[in-house]
């Protein structure tokens, strides 16, 4: 692990989940624990960088150095995501965000009524990492992951191109020992060139490497 391997650049890195209400008291979210993307948070500062985590409501202390941004809904991790980032240099996107919420808010408690089936309207949430990638001026380095349960890095690789990203880290979450909530993590870090596995191990451990990669395609590109 390389300190320094980051210094004087300002990384932006969204982690957790989002909520998505429904009425003042319920939501719709994911099982995301936020570690990963403390991890890597911690791991970003330790390399030497300007930490701006925005993170989703979560169960963890904000890490050392790092600057928090407390969001809940996709929305409002969006805004939260493109303030500033005309300053960021990189930008991570570990959170889980919810592809859809509700198209209305009720004000009021939603009521249990005599209907045994009740429907749901939800509404696409913007892509937050697609919209940062997009950015036509002042564009960071866009590094996003692609959690999924089958067909992993095909569906890896085309998220990396639909998205318009830098790298994308291929995270198999068909496994309950990996990935969402748990300690250990075991990726597969995917550019438009090159495959690299990173086999199974503590998150705090992988974030460390994929940081040190993460660092290694940042400056190739800025060389370029
Ligand atoms: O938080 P942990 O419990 O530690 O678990 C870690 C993790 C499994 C959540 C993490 O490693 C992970 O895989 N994060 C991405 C989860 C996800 O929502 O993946 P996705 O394949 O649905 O999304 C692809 C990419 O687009 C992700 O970078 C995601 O942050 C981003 N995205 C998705 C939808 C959206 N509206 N905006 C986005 O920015």
């Amino acid at each position: 692990f390389q300190h320094g391997a980051l210094s004087g650049k300002r990384v932006f890195i969204t982690a957790g989940p989002t909520r998505e209400p429904l009425d003042p008291v319920r939501f719709i979210s994911n099982h995301s624990s936020g570690k990963m993307g403390y991890a890597l948070a911690e791991a970003a500062a330790d390399a030497g960088a300007d930490v701006r985590l925005i993170s989703g409501p979560v169960n963890l202390p904000s890490p050392p150095r790092v600057e928090c941004v407390q969001v809940e809904s996709a929305e409002q991790m969006l805004a939260a995501s493109l303030d500033g980032v005309e300053q960021c240099d990189i930008f991570i996107a570990a959170a889980a965000v919810a592809d859809y919420r509700p198209v209305a808010v009720a004000e009021h408690k939603i009521k249990k009524g005599s209907e045994e089936i009740m429907e749901l309207r939800l509404i696409k949430n913007p892509d937050i990492v697609a919209t940062v990638a997009g950015l036509e001026r002042q564009r960071p380095f866009t590094v996003g992951f692609a959690a999924e349960t089958r067909d992993v890095l095909e569906y890896a690789r085309s998220k990396l191109e639909r998205k318009g990203l830098d790298l994308i880290i291929a995270n198999d979450v068909s496994n309950p020992d990996i990935g969402f909530n748990s300690d250990d993590n075991a990726v597969t870090l995917v550019s438009t060139a090159t495959t690299l596995t990173l086999p199974l191990g503590p998150k705090r451990l992988l974030a460390r490497q994929l940081i040190d990669q993460i660092a290694e395609h940042f400056h190739r590109k800025s060389q370029r």
